[in-house]
């Protein structure tokens, strides 16, 4: 039997890429607006991001070190995650370059405003999810040295949906392609009813 590639990440990983965010993913991509100090409209795509609660509905996204998401939110208790779908995958990414100005005039997308926080949502998103900041958690490792990384806990306190994904009165993806991101510089996946499984829990 051949052996098993094994390593050990703070000694390398000894390969071309590193392999890990291929093997944790794909993950979701929370596509986070967010409003400054001096009320610029901030957005920038999140990887590491999830759900962690269904009732309330308890949201977060990391950030890699301090940046304007995670300040803005913060300093504003409130932030947007607008979903991603195939056809705003090249503005989600342009929208990840560190620009002066908004992100929304960088892409020229235009924002709509939420239902219940002032914070706007992306207008051509068809899920918005409305949040407010319960908890911010700075990484630690294995020592307890602090890593320069935080996780941003959130309410989600409004979810606002493209009445079209809602048929017979059930949310459905339908043919909207949402995108994830997958490992390496470039690779994402789409999500499709084409490569839909369905798998009951065991009774
Ligand atoms: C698909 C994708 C996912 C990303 N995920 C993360 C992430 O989870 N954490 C992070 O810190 N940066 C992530 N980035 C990089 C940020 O989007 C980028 O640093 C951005 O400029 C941050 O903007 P901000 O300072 O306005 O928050 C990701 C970029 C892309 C394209």
């Amino acid at each position: 039997m051949k052996q098993r590639y094994f390593y050990a990440p703070r000694e390398g990983h000894g390969l071309k890429h590193n392999p890990i965010a291929s093997i944790v993913g794909p993950r979701p991509i929370g596509w986070i607006s967010t409003v400054s100090e001096t009320g610029q409209l901030n957005l920038a795509p999140y990887s590491f991001f999830g759900i962690f609660n269904y009732t309330p509905p308890i949201v977060a996204f990391a950030s890699d070190g301090i940046k304007d998401s995670l300040r803005n939110a913060i300093h504003r208790g409130e932030f947007v995650v607008n979903i991603v779908t195939e056809d705003l995958a090249d503005a989600m990414n342009l929208s990840s370059s560190s620009s002066k100005g908004s992100e929304f005039e960088l892409t020229a997308l235009s924002s709509a405003q939420s239902t219940r926080i002032a914070t706007p949502r992306v207008e051509r998103s068809p899920v918005s999810l409305e949040c407010q900041v319960v908890e911010d958690f700075p990484l630690r490792d294995r020592s307890g040295h602090i890593v320069g990384s935080h996780i941003l806990f959130a309410e989600v306190i409004g979810v606002s949906i493209d009445p079209s994904l809602i048929v017979d009165g059930v949310f459905t993806w339908g043919d909207t392609r949402t995108i994830v991101r997958a490992g390496g510089p470039a690779d994402y996946h789409w999500i499709g009813a084409q490569n839909l499984l369905q798998m009951r829990r065991p009774a």
